[in-house]
């Protein structure tokens, strides 16, 4: 959760420049990892919600797709972050078709995805620190500072199960387990870092299926 605020993140999130255009050549595929576990198959568009937005990163790979994604942000300095580049985006004709397609929330996914309908739900909460390179190191150690940790996540995942109409998706350091008492995915697309754990919702039940 949010603590106190010791850096200056201006720029934090940036949805025009060369790294967000990198990541769409790259990544704003429906055969990567991302698209897959989210069900972007056979011509398939799927709502989103992304419970946990961030730097917006994963919602605008998925608005690029075709998506139209609602990114939920608790960090009221996060989200001012947010809107900020948003608002740039929305004017920038490389990406104004992009961003018109993201709609973005302040508040808690806890208790806001009960009021929501959606196709997908993304869940992507501030994970251990893990060694990496130093750009990583520091962009990680800022968000960290910026928006704290996130002990909730596992109500964040439950209010997640209960609000998707066909998947959750839960994004997840490759290498580390689910906690203890932590709902069973139904399968999982493997990544070198992280690996995304797909919830199958049984229709008609806000429940997941059985592996
Ligand atoms: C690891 S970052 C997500 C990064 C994002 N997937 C991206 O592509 O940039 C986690 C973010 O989710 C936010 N968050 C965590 N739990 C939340 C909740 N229950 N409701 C709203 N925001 C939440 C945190 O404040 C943090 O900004």
């Amino acid at each position: 959760m949010e603590g106190a605020i010791a850096v200056n993140p201006r720029a934090l999130v940036d949805f025009t420049g060369d790294a967000a255009f990198h990541r769409l050549r790259t990544s704003g595929r429906r055969r990567e990892a991302i698209a897959r576990a989210a069900g972007f198959t056979g011509g398939a568009t799927p709502s989103v919600v992304d419970a946990t937005a961030g730097l917006g990163r994963d919602a605008f790979v998925l608005a690029a797709l075709g998506s139209q994604v609602t990114l939920i942000e608790r960090s009221p300095a996060m989200h001012a972050e947010l809107d900020a580049a948003l608002t740039r985006a929305l004017g920038d004709p490389e990406v104004a078709a992009v961003a018109a397609r993201m709609t973005l929330m302040h508040g808690d996914s806890r208790t806001i995805l009960a009021g929501l309908h959606a196709d997908v739900v993304l869940v992507d909460p501030m994970h251990p620190p893990r060694r990496k390179s130093a750009l990583v190191k520091q962009e990680m150690r800022i968000t960290r500072e910026l928006v704290g940790d996130d002990p909730d996540a596992l109500e964040t995942l439950r209010a997640a199960i209960a609000c998707a109409r066909k998947r959750v998706v839960l994004k997840w350091p490759a290498r580390e387990d689910l906690p203890l008492g932590w709902p069973r995915p139904s399968h999982a697309i493997p990544g070198k870092v992280v690996r995304f754990d797909v919830f199958m919702i049984s229709p008609g039940a806000a429940s997941v299926s059985a592996p």
